[in-house]
């Protein structure tokens, strides 16, 4: 799948949503969370993904890495349909393609730094590429970690421990949810570096979910969600530029 980017550059997807809508509830409790929403995340592009509180950020990103289900239209993750796939399948896809970074970090308290990050591919019953496993390690300034358990680990460690976890077994797409949401604003940069890095020095591909306009300007491209549609797509967003647009829409109003 390949795609046309508003600068002309030929850019592969490495997702994509078609038509996406998300219904939650029944009658009066019914919500739309996602209103047929359509858009592409280029490989070896870093999105960040931007919107009020409810606007279906964290929905949009959970149905497209198979998370969670969807009402109707059609999400890809390369060239696989996500509607097509068994459960199992599924399972699969997101075991083999997809890293997550939640913001709580998700670590498992009883496991060292070290195990932590390989347990999704121990589950998997692969074994780590030794050499990639030492680079992602060294690039995230961990090293001398590798054998603490997260509680004595600081907030930025467990995230970075977080981020080396999601790009250990080379996933063909990361998606971080507020990655840095829990972090003061220097370990929060270190983060942000680092994924920006990722994407610019190995070809990840990263989709992430954020408040901040300063998090967001590390992106290539910044989306906004509005009452579960997307209303705007800024590319080489700066932290000012960010900002303004979200005043615009604050100024218009959410009500249309
Ligand atoms: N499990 C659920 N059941 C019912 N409604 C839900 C559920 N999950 C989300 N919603 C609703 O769907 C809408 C979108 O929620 P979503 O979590 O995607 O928002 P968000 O943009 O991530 O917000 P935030 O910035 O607060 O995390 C909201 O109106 C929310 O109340
Ligand atoms: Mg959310």
């Amino acid at each position: 799948m390949t795609t046309t980017s508003i600068a002309g550059r030929a850019t592969a997807v490495a997702a994509r949503a078609t038509d996406l809508s998300k219904v939650y509830g029944q009658g009066e409790t019914r919500v739309i969370a996602l209103d047929r929403v359509s858009v592409d995340f280029g490989q070896a592009e870093f999105t960040a993904i931007m919107g009020p509180s409810g606007s279906g950020k964290s929905t949009l990103m959970h149905c497209v890495a198979g998370l969670d289900s969807f009402s109707s239209g059609s999400v890809r993750i390369g060239d696989t349909e996500l509607g097509s796939l068994k459960d199992k399948q599924l399972t699969k896809l997101r075991r083999d393609k997809i890293g997550f970074i939640f913001q709580a970090f998700n670590l498992l308290p009883t496991l060292t730094a070290l195990e932590n990050i390989t347990l999704p591919m121990d589950i998997a019953g692969r074994k780590a590429d030794k050499q990639w496993l030492d680079t992602v390690i060294g690039m995230v300034g961990l090293s001398g970690r590798l054998g603490h358990r997260p509680s004595q680990l600081s907030g930025g460690q467990q995230q970075r421990v977080a981020v080396a976890r999601a790009l250990a077994s080379k996933p063909d797409i990361i998606f971080g949810d507020e990655p840095t949401g829990n972090l003061d604003s220097r370990s929060g940069a270190e983060v942000l570096g680092f994924l920006r890095n990722s994407v610019r020095e190995l070809g990840q591909t990263v989709v992430m979910v954020t408040h901040d306009p300063v998090a967001a300007a590390y992106a290539d491209r910044v989306v906004f969600l509005a009452d579960g549609r997307i209303v705007d797509d800024l590319r080489d967003p700066t932290a000012d530029s960010v900002l303004d647009r979200m005043k615009r829409f604050d100024a218009k109003g959410r009500t249309s």
